[in-house]
């Protein structure tokens, strides 16, 4: 048996632990698996390179892909899907198992409904936005690396006694935002799936001051919706048709020093929310979403992407688990809320 996996979209931490499980369950079992390298680009130009149990097996710790990542898709024009199914034959492929988020998989689903390639799927996002399982690996490693930046800049935004804005990615979902924010004990959160009224949060702000509180944290998702729309940094587009976004914290950050007179800063954590080591949670996630997805190749169980539902992973059907995002649920923002009024 004959493997194929590819790692797509944007990367995060426990991508290498998911390569190493399916990659040993693979091998385990007498068979062959073969990288394709940055995403699809890989499999729509054949580029490769083996993967065996030695080399793949102190990868677990490594962040981000040791095959690399891109955002391209194939399905932009027919050609490349040809093109990829010509690398399915060539290569010899009896599956491929595709880790990615909702672009990625909403590939890999439509290869197998509509060319009839066997493709498993594995989803992969710091942003936690996938709506069939319970959550993703990548996102526990960002909360942590969110929430030990906020615990550095409440130092300096308190001997200064300045109020900071800590922008942050998670795209149209607030997860990311929200867990941070319970965990840095912030002083104000604003997420995409609630418009926010701008003038509530400097009151907030402004009564923390009076009460005594010598600075202020605010959590904003980079999808944050202000009244007018989402802030974008450019008018640019990914292959899958995403707008870019970025640089709602300095827009609220001139907000609340005008409004309140408090001195504010704002900053962007970025790419830096998706690099380095991932975390053990997200090891131990990677590994057993790769294990699973090793065994529903060996079982022929194609079409369908492994989940984590309670403790335990699960198929489900890669149509059912695709173009579906998993907002941020109504409980969490409540709990949350209790905490910045
Ligand atoms: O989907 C993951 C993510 O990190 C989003 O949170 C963010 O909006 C986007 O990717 C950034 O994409 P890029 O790496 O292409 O700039």
């Amino acid at each position: 048996m004959k493997v194929g996996i590819l790692t797509g979209g944007g990367d995060c931490p426990g991508l290498n632990a998911v390569i190493r499980g399916v990659t040993r369950v693979i091998c385990n079992n007498g068979g062959e698996v073969l990288g394709l390298l940055e995403g699809w680009r890989g499999a729509i130009q054949g580029n490769t390179t083996p993967l065996t149990i030695d080399n793949t097996d102190n990868i677990v710790g490594l962040g981000g892909t040791i095959l690399g990542s891109s955002r391209t898709n194939p399905f932009k024009d027919e050609k490349q899907v040809d093109a990829v199914c010509d690398t399915f034959k060539k290569l010899g492929l009896d599956a491929l198992v595709a880790i990615g988020g909702d672009d990625t998989l909403g590939v890999a689903s439509k290869l197998y409904y509509e060319r009839g390639l066997a493709t498993i799927g594995c989803p992969k996002t710091i942003d936690n936005d996938l709506s069939a399982t319970d959550q993703t690996f990548g996102f526990d490693t960002c909360v942590n690396i969110v929430t030990e930046a906020i615990d550095r800049l409440r130092t300096t935004a308190e001997s200064h006694r300045r109020v900071i804005v800590v922008e942050v990615m998670g795209r149209h979902a607030g997860w990311i935002t929200c867990y941070s924010a319970i965990a840095s004990a912030a002083d104000y959160f604003l997420v995409p799936e609630r418009e926010v009224d701008l003038d509530e949060m400097c009151d907030v702000l402004a009564k923390r001051r009076a009460g005594g509180k010598k600075y202020g944290i605010v959590v904003a998702s980079e999808g944050a919706k202000l009244k007018g729309g989402m802030v974008t940094s450019s008018g640019e587009l990914d292959d899958f048709g995403h707008v870019k976004l970025g640089g709602v914290g300095e827009v609220l950050a001139k907000y609340i020093q005008d409004k309140t007179k408090i001195e504010t800063r704002s900053v962007i954590l970025g790419h830096l929310q998706r690099g380095g080591t991932p975390s053990a949670f997200d090891r131990v996630l990677g590994t057993r979403l790769g294990v699973h997805a090793g065994h529903l190749v060996l079982e022929k169980n194609f079409g369908k992407m492994v989940a984590l539902r309670g403790t335990q992973i699960v198929p489900v059907d890669l149509k059912d688990a695709v173009n579906k995002m998993r907002e941020l649920e109504d409980s969490f923002f409540e709990e949350a809320s209790e905490f910045i009024r």
